[in-house]
């Protein structure tokens, strides 16, 4: 492959072959900008191999050529010595902190506008005062410095006066770009420092902490500490593979750019130069009674658990920066910002008991009872402890003052012990696991290598029991409404229903029989069960409750497979051909169904009338799922082997469209020998642009994908994609 055709120039007649040097910034420049759809935009255009290739072009050319290789180039993410320490970095302009308004209710607001309108000497009459308001991010600031639009250096903000250089650690963070974009003079001002939070997103902790877990490594406390910890990893490998995400809110040190007038076109600006800025902002007015300040605070509070990252509050900045200029500081501590806090994620409390858990899959968690404590918006009684080996790194015992963390949806959990005053009591027992199940006296074993205690006893166990009838009923399984976990108990306990077909033997009479349940419930209960009848594949699926068979992987297997008996009689290989089933899935679902009783169960439910529609797998193709789906090419020149009608059958056959003209809405443009106006139009653009081999490359990449996954796109689903 050339060099001209790998950034998209076919070397036509009368095209002069680009230097070196002008390849290399090609492809440097076409890497950063499908790096900031990837990892800014969500909205990546290429799939992943290709981005892979030309990242391997730019890395070949660099080796050819070291005095190519420049400090924005992507192939520079990832490389870095292990440092015995970090060098100090003296800020050129101190980092401030807030001031944080104690008040966590409305008043809060309303106390900080009067006190921003008296220091202002505006006049009652005045008109209200304008205020950006975002989020207060719960991670670490950082100071990020560019030199005519290129990353020179990042800095924690240690004491404000002076941090710390973690350079290369954040150079490890794809959504911070390392050039910045966009013709505003920003972009290329002389020196232009963008101040944010470097964060952990929550999903992005729990996997991590996960993934600790299986290996009985140490866990992190809380995505603060996670990201803290990654930011000053003296080994920048290391820093690499903890996932950070980061968000800009304000500047330093500004040389040669005119700062917008306000905050929030500042945060427009940043944006539009490829920094992540957080969507979740407005700019609302202060006024005595109803502000909006208190209503964007209280929106975002009732949204605070479905944030995908934690936040300790909202912050209010005076808007205009003439103004926030008039106010100045106090302290290290601006008059014209405030942070409204929210009820903390972590509390102290005691630790009353550790009883055992039993799930659905008979692992055995330690739970930790609780002296009640607020946490995180709710009254916590509860916590888990994991596993044994966790709550022994942890060091947990009765009468421990423990910190208990409940963020997001996810469930409370013991974080950490707080050492008493004057040293532990002198002997308490330790804690054993139960060599039994406590519920129904079964062995309990744990697999060599694995971290987990669990129950033997399978469906004969009522804890695991009462679990799978749940998880089916579950809205995002079967749906049975009204099926919640009180009736369960008695259901279960009363020896009423034993396996899941049961279930859908219920008549009024028997369920009207138990305590506390009203005829008019029990109706309503046999309605809900007949509805559920009507379900789908995934559904049935994932109600099932087989390990490891999530609701993604449910939906993978059911449009693989399309009908249940091929799932239940698929080989352990003819299951790894589904799309994210691997050897453990694929083993759990032959281990699942190599089990007659199982099989029964499946056999039964359909017997009482549950049914789905079922299809012959790859020929239901849902058109959205199509690898090409949603991008429009358009066909110029000649190609060397495909004719016009055969290149655009193909790409219509991937589900993508061809077009006439080229324009902005252009995915790819697909260039043969004397290739015109639509190619001059499409560089112009910026796109991507294909030869025929590199159309038969995406297509074929499409092909696979399909085959491969029973129709879904190769779109990036995780940080695995161009990372560098
Ligand atoms: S502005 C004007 N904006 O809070 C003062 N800080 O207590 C400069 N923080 O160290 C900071 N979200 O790490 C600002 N939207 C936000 C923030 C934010 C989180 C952190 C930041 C800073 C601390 C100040």
């Amino acid at each position: 492959m050339s060099q001209s055709d790998l950034f998209g120039a076919p070397a036509e007649a009368g095209v002069t072959v680009s230097s070196p040097a002008e390849v290399a910034a090609a492809l440097r420049e076409q890497l950063n900008a499908h790096a900031h759809r990837y990892h800014v935009l969500d909205a990546p255009s290429i799939p992943d191999a290709e981005y892979d290739r030309l990242f391997q072009a730019l890395q070949a050319l660099e080796a050819e050529h070291p005095e190519l290789r420049t400090p924005d180039s992507p192939t520079q993410r990832v490389l870095g010595q292990v440092l015995d320490g970090f060098e100090p970095v003296r800020h050129a302009v101190p980092m401030l902190s807030i001031r944080t308004e104690t008040d966590t209710e409305a008043s809060g607001a309303e106390a900080f506008d009067a006190r921003v309108r008296r220091e202002l000497a505006l006049p009652d009459d005045a008109p209200p005062v304008q205020y950006a308001a975002e989020l207060k991010f719960d991670g670490l600031a950082i100071n990020l410095r560019y030199e005519h639009g290129v990353l020179v250096q990042a800095a924690t903000r240690g004491d404000g006066e002076t941090g710390e250089n973690v350079t290369q650690n954040i150079r490890t963070i794809g959504q911070i770009p390392l050039r910045l974009q966009g013709p505003g003079a920003g972009a290329s001002a002389p020196v232009l420092e963008v101040r944010g939070e470097v964060y952990m997103r929550r999903d992005d902790f729990e996997a991590l902490n996960e993934r600790q877990r299986q290996h009985g490594a140490k866990t992190f406390v809380n995505p603060r500490n996670a990201a803290a910890g990654a930011v000053r990893q003296l080994d920048p490998a290391i820093a690499a593979q903890r996932p950070l995400s980061f968000f800009a809110y304000g500047l330093g040190e500004v040389q040669g750019w005119d700062v917008p007038d306000t905050h929030s076109a500042l945060l427009d600006a940043l944006a539009a130069m490829g920094l992540p800025v957080c969507a979740e902002r407005t700019v609302a007015e202060g006024a005595s009674g109803t502000s909006g300040l208190v209503a964007f605070h209280q929106a975002i509070g009732a949204r605070r658990d479905q944030l995908p990252f934690d936040i300790d509050g909202v912050v209010y900045k005076v808007n205009r920066r003439d103004l926030q200029e008039r106010l100045g500081f106090v302290t290290r501590e601006p008059r014209w910002a405030v942070a409204h806090k929210y009820p903390a994620q972590e509390q102290l409390t005691q630790v009353e008991g550790i009883d055992i858990q039993v799930g659905r899959t008979g692992k055995l968690t330690p739970v930790a009872r609780l002296k009640p404590v607020f946490v995180g918006g709710v009254t916590v009684t509860n916590a888990t402890l994991h596993n044994l080996f966790e709550l022994r790194r942890k060091g947990v015992r009765l009468g421990d003052t423990v910190i208990v963390r409940r963020a997001g949806d996810v469930i409370p959990e013991v974080v950490g012990v707080v050492a008493p005053e004057g040293g532990r009591p002198a002997y308490v027992p330790n804690f054993r696991m139960p060599r039994t199940c406590p519920v129904c006296d079964s062995t309990v074993l744990r697999e060599p290598g694995e971290v987990d205690h669990r129950c033997t006893g399978g469906l004969f166990c009522a804890a695991q029991r009462k679990q799978a009838l749940l998880h089916f009923a579950q809205r995002r399984a079967m749906d049975i409404e009204g099926l919640g976990d009180k009736l369960v108990d008695q259901l279960v306990d009363g020896g009423v229903v034993r396996t899941l077909p049961e279930l859908y033997k219920l008549g009024v009479a028997k369920l009207a029989a138990l305590d506390r349940m009203a005829d008019k419930s029990a109706q309503n209960l046999v309605a809900a069960l007949e509805k559920s009848k009507q379900t789908t594949l995934p559904r049935f699926l994932f109600g099932l409750g087989i390990r490891h068979v999530g609701e993604a992987t449910a939906k993978d297997l059911a449009k693989h497979f399309g009908q249940i008996d091929r799932i239940m009689d698929a080989s352990e290989a003819a299951l790894l051909a589904v799309r994210d089933v691997g050897p453990v899935v694929a083993h759990s679902l032959r281990t699942f169904f190599d089990q007659a009783h199982n099989r029964e169960v499946v056999e039964q439910l359909r017997a009482c009338g549950v049914s789905w529609l079922e299809h012959d797998g790859a020929a239901l193709v849902d058109p959205a799922t199509l690898p090409l789906h949603g991008k429009t090419l358009v066909l110029t020149g000649t190609l060397p082997t495909l004719s016009r009608d055969e290149a655009k059958a193909l790409i219509e056959a991937a589900g993508g469209k061809v077009a006439g003209s080229v324009s902005k809405k252009t995915s790819y443009v697909v260039a043969g020998e004397e290739a015109g106006s639509k190619l001059d139009k499409a560089r112009e653009l910026g796109l991507t642009v294909l030869d025929e081999a590199g159309l038969q490359a995406l297509l074929a990449a499409a092909v696979a994908t399909v085959a491969a996954a029973g129709a879904e796109p190769a779109a990036p689903q995780d940080g695995s994609g161009p990372t560098g």
